[in-house]
């Protein structure tokens, strides 16, 4: 125990940390593995859910259709698969090694939508709006150009005045010869052209329509698919417009309106001749790229354009070489595809959602186990057995780390073994500095949130809150915005600073990667993909890594600011900049002038002790383990209430191998003292030295040589006895065998050392048990100064005695001071007592001096019958003319004797004789007690605060 003194280095403390955290840790397994189910069970979820999805898909409507060409009884032998054994639903998945060829079409307004000429629409050309009624109307186009003859002589050659005959054995080929055009919507693929599938008719374009028009077109792509399509005729209106603009505006006006009831007037398309000429063909088209089914993309709409350029280049060929030139433009198809089943990896999709849940699960798990360590004020605790600031971050942030690692390890792993896209396709160095850096922020976050929440309870409900609000949040709005590519960037990443969204993001940039990776046969995200436009994950990266340092640093202000065992000022790390104050003993400063008005009331000896402190602080002497020098604390005045002085003006001074004792009713201030001393708040003035230290600016000194035996247990429910001594026998810096044999002996003078007691858990503690481990705490290490209150409390006579034999021994080269209600106990532990009523010591001195002093008396009690009353006055007057009578009560009377005016022997001898005389029924001669004196003083002292 010789090294007890020295302080326990940086890594010392780090290392008894690191082990009670794990053994803390190896009691938690249960919780452990439920936490570690929580990603497994999520991950075997979307692993069922996958599954479903998968046997859905694999249903023969959603497959290529198939038919066995040879079979061998039930089982077939040879399958062929192809758009020739499908039907519509199946061929979308087909391989198709020679796409359909399908006749060039235009895309034409529905007759309804045709434009015609109304009030909303005054333009010149349109027909009457009764053509609506027959489906008649004409499909117009507008020209204009520099030139308008050359103008009207290409536009004329553009709509064939006859039809071509269909062929019915090239029934395609003869419908391209035509102008045929469609009102149907494209779709993604052209493999199928919808104009032949759907229930509207193919319009073919004529400058005029002959009565018996219709005819119909049938052919056949397979045996189960074979379509006949009727062809109807629609007329070609061409207007001339004079200017661009003027089309241009006629186009906007015809334009469908949000109000349903509004007229709509589609015009199929617009040509602007330009400078175009015999010797320059320069034409700009207007077409109507809105064409789109609903899960269509705009795109698609040009699958109709080329018709329209061809249209007019054959006009414009006609003017150059006569009317029988023409280009022929035959079919269009879509390139061969291999074979595309149909995939949908669900578990990508609901992963963002579903893993912001398990990963976002850890934050309620450091945050309350730092609230926890709060709450308990067992933070405090440490740090008032010297446990540094530094090694508590960094063991707790370690220690929080390491647990999220081998959490997210498990996840990952597990995830990929199970076979999620999720986490197999998308590089695993991405994952894991995405996964790294994000956890350091969610533990620095922790950090910085716990010091808001003073309880365990609130902390878990509002953090669970938030975990899920988070997910869902980010999955039905933030993940809107991201889809919604006409949002602003900027707003994202505003969105984003937020770490839950910035979390989602990553996870919904992963599971895009895998998904589109999954469909489409390629790989998930690379690190070359970072640069992609639209990949948030760089910024999102960047984001949480700047976020992390920033929180860290400022949870570690905010702890040191409003922690309650520091309170530094909020400029704290400014105190490089300011004086160093002195740290050593200073001369009684000037403010003693103002608390004279308090020494003239004080009792001689209280003076005594505060002339005895001024000395000291003169003359410093190694030997005092504590001197207060007027200390005084005042509560500022609350919701009107008056300002209270808890401490007024105590000074104190304690020599090494004293055990001070404070006596005091509920409320005298002597918590507040206590406080003080050991750094829980900060004296409003005056001074305390310990060891010769300040505790105003070096408490971290001073709780190196501390230990503190609370008035509430503060212990862990989880370590045993025998693991909080170990702890804080190496706070204190006890190694090796003198810690093993500290801790031993330290058990056993607590009789906490036999029956496997020292290997229970505290948490399985009697009210009892715990006690004698706090004053156990508070002794191990060889403290120089301890501070108990009310060490005794709950405790049976047996172990009380113990006890009290720990801290006798214990006192001899160490001060203590001790609060107590038990008058025996001060007597029994403390060489000096001092009572505290409201806030100041109303004496002061050892037990048997203040007996002396505020006692002075024996008490003598007499029963007799009612008639011997007044014999017996007479006795007690006849052994002391000042005897006081204080009590009477049918025979029994109770006087008080000054000492000093009686010797024992002479009361015995009288009682002797008068026994002789009258029936004495009982008598006794009582010295003052101790708690006569403290019922004394309390009253005299509270008598006189009423008068003054
Ligand atoms: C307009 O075009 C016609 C037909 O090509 C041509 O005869 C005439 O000269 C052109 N006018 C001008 C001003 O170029
Ligand atoms: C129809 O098309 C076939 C094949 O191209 C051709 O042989 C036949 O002469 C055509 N019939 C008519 C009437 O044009
Ligand atoms: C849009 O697509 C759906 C399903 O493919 C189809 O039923 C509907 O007819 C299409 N609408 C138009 C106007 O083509
Ligand atoms: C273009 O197409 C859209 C969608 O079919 C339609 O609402 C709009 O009126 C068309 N515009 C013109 C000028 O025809
Ligand atoms: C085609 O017309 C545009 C617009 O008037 C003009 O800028 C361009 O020079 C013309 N091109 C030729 C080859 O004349």
């Amino acid at each position: 125990m010789a090294n007890g003194n020295s302080a326990a280095s940086f890594w010392t403390q780090a290392n008894a940390l690191l082990r009670k955290n794990l053994t803390f840790q190896k009691r938690n397994v249960k919780t452990n593995v439920r936490l570690i189910m929580f990603p497994f069970l999520l991950c075997l979820l979307l692993v069922l859910l996958q599954r479903l999805v998968d046997s859905q898909l694999d249903k023969a409507e959603n497959k290529c259709g198939c038919v066995c060409v040879r079979t061998q009884g039930d089982t077939c032998l040879e399958e062929k698969c192809g758009l020739e054994y499908s039907d519509l639903d199946q061929v979308a998945t087909c391989p198709v090694p020679n796409p359909v060829e399908w006749p060039p079409l235009l895309q034409v307004p529905a007759p309804r939508y045709r434009a015609v000429r109304t009030e909303n629409f005054p333009f010149s050309g349109y027909p009457d709006a009764s053509c609506r009624t027959n489906a008649s109307c004409p499909v117009t186009m507008l020209f204009t150009g520099a030139n308008q003859s050359f103008g009207e002589i290409i536009s004329g050659n553009m709509i064939p005045s006859s039809f071509i005959p269909i062929n019915n054995s090239a029934a395609m080929a003869s419908l391209a010869a035509n102008v045929a055009g469609s009102s149907s919507m494209t779709e993604d693929t052209n493999f199928l052209e919808p104009a032949f599938f759907s229930d509207l008719p193919i319009y073919y374009l004529q400058s005029q329509c002959t009565q018996n028009s219709t005819f119909s077109i049938s052919f056949e792509l397979s045996a189960a698919i074979s379509r006949s399509q009727e062809l109807v005729c629609a007329e070609g209106l061409l207007l001339w417009r004079n200017s661009a603009s003027e089309v241009n505006n006629e186009l906007y006006k015809g334009y469908r309106k949000s109000n349903p009831e509004e007229q709509i007037e589609e015009i199929a398309a617009g040509y602007d001749f330009l400078n175009s000429n015999r010797r320059i063909f320069n034409v700009s088209i207007w077409y109507n790229s809105t064409y789109k089914n609903d899960t269509g993309s705009t795109q698609i709409a040009l699958a109709r354009i080329p018709r329209s350029v061809n249209l007019v280049s054959n006009a414009y060929l006609q003017f150059l070489l006569g009317p029988g030139t023409k280009m022929f433009f035959e079919f269009v198809k879509e390139m061969p595809k291999p074979s595309t089943p149909i995939k949908f990896d669900l578990a990508s999709l609901l992963g963002a959602l579903f893993f912001t849940w398990v990963i976002l699960q850890l934050f309620p798990i450091a945050l309350t186990s730092l609230v926890y360590e709060k709450q308990q004020k067992l933070r405090i605790m440490m740090k008032m057995h010297g446990l540094g600031d530094g090694p508590y971050w960094m063991i707790s942030y370690g220690y929080f780390l390491a647990i999220s690692i081998v959490y997210m390890l498990c996840f990952v792993i597990f995830g990929s073994l199970i076979g999620l896209n999720f986490f197999t396709m998308n590089d695993y160095s991405i994952q894991f500095v995405f996964y790294f850096i994000y956890i350091n922020l969610q533990i620095a976050l922790a950090f910085l949130l716990a010091s808001v929440f003073s309880n365990v309870k609130t902390a878990t409900v509002l953090a669970y809150i938030g975990v899920f609000g988070t997910g869902l949040l980010a999955g039905s709005l933030f993940q809107f915005f991201v889809q919604d590519t006409s949002f602003p960037r900027g707003w994202i990443v505003v969105m984003e600073l937020y770490p839950g969204f910035a979390l989602y993001r990553g996870l919904y940039e992963f599971s895009q990667y895998s998904f589109s990776g999954d469909a489409l046969g390629t790989n998930g995200m690379r690190w070359g993909d970072l640069s992609d436009s639209t990949n948030g994950m760089k910024e999102v990266l960047i984001i949480m890594f700047v976020e992390w340092l920033l929180v860290l640093v400022f949870a570690y202000y905010i702890d040191q600011v409003l922690s309650s065992g520091s309170r530094k000022s909020p400029l704290f790390f400014l105190k490089g900049f300011q004086k160093k104050p002195h740290s050593s003993f200073r001369k009684p400063s000037i403010q003693r002038q103002k608390s004279k008005v308090f020494v003239e009331m004080e009792k001689p000896d209280v003076t005594q002790e505060r002339e005895k402190v001024e000395q000291l602080l003169l003359e410093p002497t190694i030997n005092q383990a504590i001197v207060c020098d007027d200390l005084r604390k005042v509560y500022p005045g609350r919701d009107g209430n008056p300002e209270k002085l808890a401490v007024r003006g105590l000074s104190l001074a304690l020599p090494q191998g004293e055990c001070f004792g404070m006596l005091g009713p509920n409320g005298a201030g002597k918590t507040s003292f206590i406080n003080m001393m050991i750094g829980l708040t900060k004296p409003t003035s005056g001074r305390a030295f310990v060891q010769g230290l300040d505790i105003r600016t070096h408490m971290d000194g001073i709780y190196t040589s501390m230990g503190v035996c609370p008035q509430h247990d503060l212990l862990w429910e989880s370590l045993t006895g025998r693991e909080h001594l170990f702890f804080y026998g190496r706070l204190k810096n006890l190694k090796g065998s003198a810690l093993t044999e500290a801790v031993e002996e330290s058990l056993k003078s607590v009789n906490l050392f036999y029956g496997g007691v020292a290997d229970k858990q505290a948490g399985k503690y009697s009210g009892g048990m715990k006690r004698r481990l706090s004053v156990a705490i508070s002794l191990i290490g060889d403290p120089k100064v301890v501070y108990m209150d009310e060490p005794s409390t709950g405790l049976d006579p047996a172990s009380r005695n113990n006890l009290w034999n720990v801290v006798k021994r214990a006192k001899q080269d160490r001060a203590i001071i001790l609060t107590t209600h038990s008058m025996e106990e001060a007597e029994v532990l403390c060489d000096r007592l001092g009572i505290f009523v409201d806030g100041g010591l109303q004496c002061i001195g050892n037990p048997k001096e203040l007996k002396g002093r505020y006692g002075g008396t024996y008490v003598f009690t007499m029963t007799t019958s009612m008639d011997h009353e007044k014999d017996v006055e007479n006795l007690v007057r006849g052994l002391s003319p000042n005897a006081n009578k204080i009590y009477h009560i049918s025979g029994t009377q109770k006087f008080e004797l000054p000492k000093d005016e009686i010797k024992i022997a002479n009361v015995f001898q009288a009682v002797e004789t008068a026994k002789r005389s009258f029936t004495v029924s009982a008598w006794g001669l009582a010295d003052t007690t101790l708690e006569d004196v403290f019922v004394k003083v309390a009253r005299g002292a509270q008598a006189f605060d009423t008068l003054s």
